[in-house]
């Protein structure tokens, strides 16, 4: 598929299906819309007023346009209110109409929809909605109901010129899909050891560093927390960390770590009924938009460092499984009182962080899908932000606003640190149910010495959507990779 802009009037345009934008309360066909409508013999006033479009956001309308028009399809798209307009508003337009563009077997599209902030921004948005919205995971399907027709052109009506910021959107889009491709898969697809030749693609692909800490390597280190979830798995671990380095000197250095537990059936804590144990492959989504990241920023090429960690491995049950109860020793010396099990993926992330804060880096923003309590907390299309430093959060704040994915600031709150003591070892893993979103951030801060600054960010609830909304398709979301780029480009 290809997009493309141009500045072709709309009266001109001829191709399979044609969509133009409205905004509610603002339904006159006015210029070109008006010569559009004039040309179509009324058909566009006709479809509005039998559809009783009142150009809510995300809805849309169409018709088949008569015999030997310029266009066979018309779409008409609901914008919502014109002063609500922003980047979301259109990603979520551009992915409406090309499902139905798609759904109407249009294989060439063209989209015609107002500007917001700049004609490059515009073209952006509009291209990743058209990307996201048409990408189907069809990878395990023996044959697959729409690998027929499929939309092969659109062209960004308006936008010519906006050919650079529909390449980004594409870079940007190809770590989006990745992520998502990584969570979707199964967890007998996606293990540590096919992460770990995802990395080395990428890095072949995109001009990463790779380095890999076998078991060996990570016993060196001293890594017993991640060492102790990965003991009851057949699988090896992989410690894996891939670095992006700029031509010149960077401008800045920073790192992103993802959780990367391709499994987590909660090890002999294990998970009961009604637990949502067979979804727990997404548990290395925050891994997965860490190498969605990698592969957007290895195309892009600012001018930053940027370190892409993920500690991978399942936690599964065996007789090598760690027992509740056990004390691990961290590659920072502290030591860890596991009492349970299913709280692992901040024990795979301490080890993670120590690594991490000895590379040097102005700021770590970790990824991870880490409590059930944060998805209480703020529902699934928000992820949980704590951090200790103002200015970081600022910047984070501001990438995923632009991105539209959304962070919620939750409070670091020092004196839960206390639901952690222990009274054998430094500290528990787990703390009390109250608040526990905020006590798994409490325990990964132990691990971050060095760095000026640092962020965790809980995604338990966006990585996947149930159903299809805005720019998501069902599945998984890719949540994450276009905030980071955002962060990382900032
Ligand atoms: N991977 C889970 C968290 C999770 C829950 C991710 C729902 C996605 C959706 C994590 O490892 C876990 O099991 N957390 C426990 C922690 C508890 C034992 C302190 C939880 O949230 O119940
Ligand atoms: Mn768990
Ligand atoms: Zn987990």
């Amino acid at each position: 598929m290809e997009v493309k802009a141009s500045n072709t009037p709309l009266v001109q345009w001829t191709g399979d299906g044609l969509a133009i934008g409205l905004f509610e309360d603002h339904l006159e066909l006015t210029s070109d819309l008006e010569a559009l409508n004039d040309k179509l013999a009324g058909t566009i006033q006709e479809l509005i007023t039998e559809e009783e479009f009142k150009g809510k956001a995300g809805s849309t309308i169409f018709t088949r346009v008569g015999g030997g028009s310029q266009v066979r399809k018309l779409i008409v798209v609901g914008l919502g209110k014109a002063e609500d307009l922003n980047l979301e508003r259109l990603r979520g337009a551009g992915a409406s109409i090309s499902r139905l563009g798609k759904k109407q077997k249009c294989k060439t599209l063209a989209i015609s929809l107002p500007t917001c902030n700049s004609p490059a921004e515009t073209a952006q948005a509009i291209a990743e909605g058209v990307e996201l919205g048409l990408y189907e995971d069809t990878r395990f399907k023996s044959d697959p109901e729409d690998k027929k027709t499929t939309v092969e052109t659109v062209d960004l009506l308006g936008l010519a010129g906006q050919k650079t910021a529909i390449a980004l959107a594409q870079k940007i889009c190809s770590g989006v899909i990745l992520a998502k491709e990584l969570v979707a898969a199964p967890a007998n697809e996606v293990t540590p050891v096919t992460m770990a030749e995802t990395a080395q693609s990428l890095a072949t692909e995109c001009g990463l560093h790779l380095e890999i800490l076998e078991q060996e390597e990570c016993e060196k280190l001293g890594m017993g927390a991640f060492l102790g979830v990965a003991k009851a798995s057949d699988l090896p671990p992989k410690f894996i960390h891939l670095t992006y380095k700029p031509q010149g000197s960077p401008r800045r250095k920073l790192a992103i770590i993802g959780k990367g537990l391709t499994f987590d059936s909660g090890g002999l804590n294990i998970k009961g009924a009604n637990s949502g144990i067979e979804t727990m492959k997404i548990d290395m989504a925050g891994a997965g938009a860490t190498f969605g990241a990698a592969k957007a920023i290895g195309q892009i090429k600012p001018d930053v460092e940027v370190h892409f960690v993920s500690a991978v491995t399942e936690n599964m049950i065996s007789g090598h499984a760690m027992h509740p109860g056990d004390i691990l020793k961290a590659s920072n010396g502290k030591t860890i009182e596991v009492n349970n099990t299913d709280a692992e993926g901040r024990l795979t992330l301490a080890d993670a962080l120590v690594f991490t804060d000895k590379l040097g880096v102005d700021a770590i923003v970790d990824l991870a899908t880490l409590t059930g309590a944060c998805v209480v907390a703020l529902g699934n299309d928000i992820a949980g932000m704590f951090t200790p430093n103002d200015e970081l959060a600022k910047e984070l704040d501001a990438a995923g606003d632009k991105a539209g994915e959304k962070l919620w600031r939750m409070p670091m709150e020092d004196k839960y640190f206390e639901g952690l003591k222990s009274s054998i070892a430094d500290m528990k893993n787990t703390g009390p149910r109250p608040g526990g979103s905020i006590s798994a951030a409490l325990f990964l801060k132990q691990f971050v010495k060095d760095t000026p600054a640092w962020a965790h960010l809980d995604v338990a609830g966006p990585v996947w959507a149930d159903k299809e909304s805005g720019i998501n398709n069902s599945g998984a979301t890719g949540f994450g990779v276009r905030l980071l780029v955002n962060w990382v480009m900032s």
